[in-house]
């Protein structure tokens, strides 16, 4: 085997986003473009020489062959092991839990999350810390500017791994070792639920339907609902990992998992439902005639966490990310825990949670989390709710409607326009901007503006600031609306407008959302002229 130096040049455009570098397939199968970036990690990091790091994906076309190149690579770059999920399968949060249970220096994580896969969908990489967490800023900058200097990249000539193969080989002087992708993952989340309750729940008739969505949490779900808790073969849909998907779009929300929507609001509905993402760190929670929004669900989940074993001891604190719902605020307010409000994506959370400050976070775009890894976790958030309806032996709508009736209710919506030009992207949001210091005091449908800013965080820990984080208003009557282009997306510019109106009021907290949010609706349209600009009438996905 030997270890040879290809000439490479930068390639333009390979800056990180929201979470990883996010392209379509086809960039990335272009010569040298994944090579030129992991060498840029290696660079970014330090080196990998003596270093052991997780690999692994949710099993997206060219998951594999990704795969193989960056083990030819650690290899040559002088890594001492890599451990790497069977078949290349790791889910984010259990690509996390490995990161940090086996004390690694850190992994790379394959995928575009919710984003369709296949030759002609999207790819994504990514590098986690040895906390488990996304890299912070100023180690994607580092990636970054190495992405702009390099010259040459290292690699083995080895032919490939056997990745079915459970066990260690040798790749030149590294150690390859393939692990199953569940069982250190299933044995974590013992640790923290009452499998007993969950299991007597099943027992009793409990219904349930979770869709995997042709995505990783197939394997990881099959064992831990149906083997270990005893739910009835078929609990799982689509369970099967496959490489484009199943050509679907595997994002839980009410418009990619439609159909298990349209099972919980008929006839034939189950007690419970829920879906996640293409690698696993998303959920969607539903019940009989209920879709619960991410942002309720991180409310409810703080408000009752501790009849889970592993919460039992209470919170250290919460946080969320700017644009998700006010709810968990409510809850800290009321259990007088300590709440923040992050920036969006999940690396902002992970200093709270190393320093302890928190245990629970999430944000609106279907995550939820906990210190129990450094990522998002579908499955945990199913098991979480599980483990509450177990114990307080309600329904979801009941404690949906408990909850509202205790705290209140954030109605609350997102509107995403997709594909837009650059151009009239950066013009709504440059029309807005240039409002923000003359809108307090101006009055619109939703209320008069008490405060309109760009958000910037200081982060508590480590002190390092993030700009130009959205553009939010709130106003006097607790609506918010905020505006934010997509870090994540692979094609224009999506803007994304959250919108968020408060009803205190008990009589009226089970009213219709569309209702309860038209007017900040229209007071959105007034301050951004998003519409115009763009000569969209609507958007193009609302969640
Ligand atoms: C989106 C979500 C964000 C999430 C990220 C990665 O980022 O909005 O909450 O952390 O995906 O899953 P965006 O496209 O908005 O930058
Ligand atoms: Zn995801």
């Amino acid at each position: 085997m030997q270890r040879v130096t290809v000439a490479t040049a930068p390639i333009d455009g390979q800056k990180p986003g929201t979470s990883g570098l996010r392209k379509k397939t086809r960039v990335f199968m272009e010569p040298h473009y994944l090579e030129n970036f992991v060498q840029s990690i290696f660079t970014g990091i330090g080196g990998a020489a003596g270093k052991t790091f997780v690999v692994g994906g949710d099993g997206r076309y060219f998951n594999d062959r990704a795969i193989q190149v960056i083990l030819r690579m650690a290899a040559a770059s002088g890594a001492a092991k890599v451990i790497v999920g069977q078949n290349g399968l790791l889910s984010t949060p259990a690509a996390s839990n490995m990161i940090r249970k086996r004390a690694t220096d850190g992994g790379i994580i394959l995928s575009a999350s919710h984003n369709p896969g296949g030759i002609d969908a999207d790819f994504g990489i990514k590098f986690n810390m040895p906390n488990g967490g996304p890299a912070p800023e100023d180690v994607t900058n580092r990636i970054f500017a190495a992405t702009g200097e390099i010259a040459s990249y290292d690699i083995l000539e080895a032919q490939d791994v056997d990745l079915a193969q459970l066990g260690e080989t040798a790749l030149g002087e590294m150690v390859v070792e393939i692990v199953d992708p569940v069982e250190d993952y299933a044995a974590l989340m013992e640790t923290l639920f009452d499998f007993d309750a969950i299991h007597g729940l099943f027992a009793g008739g409990f219904t349930m339907c979770f869709d995997a969505m042709h995505a990783v949490t197939g394997p990881y779900a099959t064992e831990i609902l149906e083997r270990r808790l005893g739910a009835p073969a078929g609990t799982v849909w689509n369970g099967v990992p496959s490489q484009d998907f199943g050509k679907g779009h595997p994002d839980p929300n009410p418009i990619w998992a439609k159909p298990l929507v349209d099972l919980v609001m008929g006839a034939d509905a189950p007690d419970f439902a829920a879906a996640s993402d293409g690698d696993g760190d998303r959920n969607m929670i539903l019940g009989k005639g209920v879709y619960v929004t991410p942002s309720d669900s991180l409310a409810v989940l703080a408000a009752n966490a501790h009849l889970a074993p592993g919460y039992a001891q209470g919170l250290a604190g919460v946080a969320r990310s700017m644009p998700t719902s006010e709810a968990v605020d409510r809850v800290a307010a009321a259990k007088g825990l300590s709440c923040f409000e992050t920036p969006t994506g999940w690396k902002f959370f992970g200093n709270l949670l190393d320093d302890g400050r928190i245990t629970l976070c999430g944000e609106e775009s279907a995550g939820t989390g906990s210190d129990h890894v450094r990522e998002k976790d579908g499955l945990w958030a199913v098991l979480l709710w599980l483990n509450i309806l177990a114990v307080s032996g309600k329904s979801v709508a009941e404690l949906l409607q408990d909850h509202w009736a205790e705290y209140g209710r954030n109605f609350y919506t997102r509107h995403d326009y997709e594909a837009v030009e650059t151009d009239k992207a950066n013009a709504v949001m440059d029309t807005v901007r240039g409002k923000l210091a003359d809108l307090p005091g101006q009055s619109f449908p939703a209320g008069t503006v008490s405060s309109a800013d760009e958000f910037a965080y200081d982060d508590p820990v480590d002190s390092s600031r993030s700009e130009g984080q959205g553009l939010r208003v709130r106003f006097d009557t607790g609506a918010r609306v905020v505006f934010r282009l997509s870090g994540t997306g692979t094609e224009g510019a999506t803007i994304r407008v959250y919108l968020e109106a408060y009803e205190g009021d008990a009589p009226k907290v089970a009213g219709d959302p569309e209702e309860a949010l038209s007017a900040v609706i229209a007071s959105a349209e007034t301050i951004s002229n998003l519409r115009a600009i763009t000569g969209r009438s609507g958007p193009d996905v609302t969640t």
